[in-house]
């Protein structure tokens, strides 16, 4: 099973650094090339390299931590998805004005699934802040809890079960017009609810 993720700033490297963490591959991509990424992957172990926008795209499950106002550029004119999993970890707001995007009454998942036709999308990894994902989930003698939703079943298990393998505890919150709406930021309760499952 092969990982891609597009977007490498806090959200995407943080991603990268607990797959690193965990032995696992991925390549990793942002708007300006693989050059640009030297540096930040090459701090991050031997298990992540740095690629195309292309190449983390044609993955089996392709992570997506861009700015809100930026995705539709950064999946456009990509190859069909063709059933494959798209984690959206993104939310619908931007850094500096945080002013809330007009979602005409959808979850953000629901646009980004739009963004990504043919893919089975996940909405996980944008609950937490990037600094609180990206650090060691076996804290406190137990499993920093991790939240995802789906609307395809067999996806959501596949992402549930990486998220496991990460050493996080993940919590199956239901579709995406239930879950992803308690996980979204702003607007949900569960964002930056940092909870340590014990046992
Ligand atoms: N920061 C957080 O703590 C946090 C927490 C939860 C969720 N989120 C969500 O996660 C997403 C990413 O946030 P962030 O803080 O990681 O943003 P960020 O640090 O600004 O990074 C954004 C990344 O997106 C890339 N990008 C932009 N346009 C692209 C394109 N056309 N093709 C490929 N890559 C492109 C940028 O690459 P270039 O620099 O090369 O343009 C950059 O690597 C947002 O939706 C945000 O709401 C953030």
């Amino acid at each position: 099973m092969s990982i891609g993720i597009i977007g490498a700033g806090h959200i995407g490297l943080a991603v990268a650094k607990t797959l690193s963490r965990a032995g696992i591959a991925a390549t990793i991509a942002n708007s300006r090339g693989p050059s640009s990424l030297a540096a930040s992957v090459a701090a991050l172990g031997p298990t992540i390299e740095a690629g195309t926008r292309e190449q983390a795209a044609s993955a089996d499950i392709v992570l997506i931590a861009v700015n809100w106002s930026k995705l539709p550029a950064a999946v456009a004119g990509l190859p069909a998805w063709g059933g494959r999993i798209v984690i959206d970890a993104n939310n619908p707001v931007e850094s500096p004005l945080f002013k809330p995007a007009d979602l005409h009454g959808l979850v953000s998942s629901q646009v980004v699934a739009d963004l990504v036709p043919g893919a089975r999308l996940v909405k996980a990894f944008n609950h937490l802040r990037a600094d609180v994902l990206a650090s060691d989930p076996q804290v406190d003698g137990g499993r920093r809890v991790l939240f995802y939703s789906g609307d395809d079943s067999a996806a959501k298990a596949e992402v549930g079960a990486l998220i496991d393998r990460l050493g996080f505890a993940g919590i199956d919150l239901g579709p995406l017009a239930i879950g992803g709406k308690l996980a979204q930021f702003p607007g949900g309760p569960l964002p930056n609810q940092n909870l340590v499952r014990i046992g």
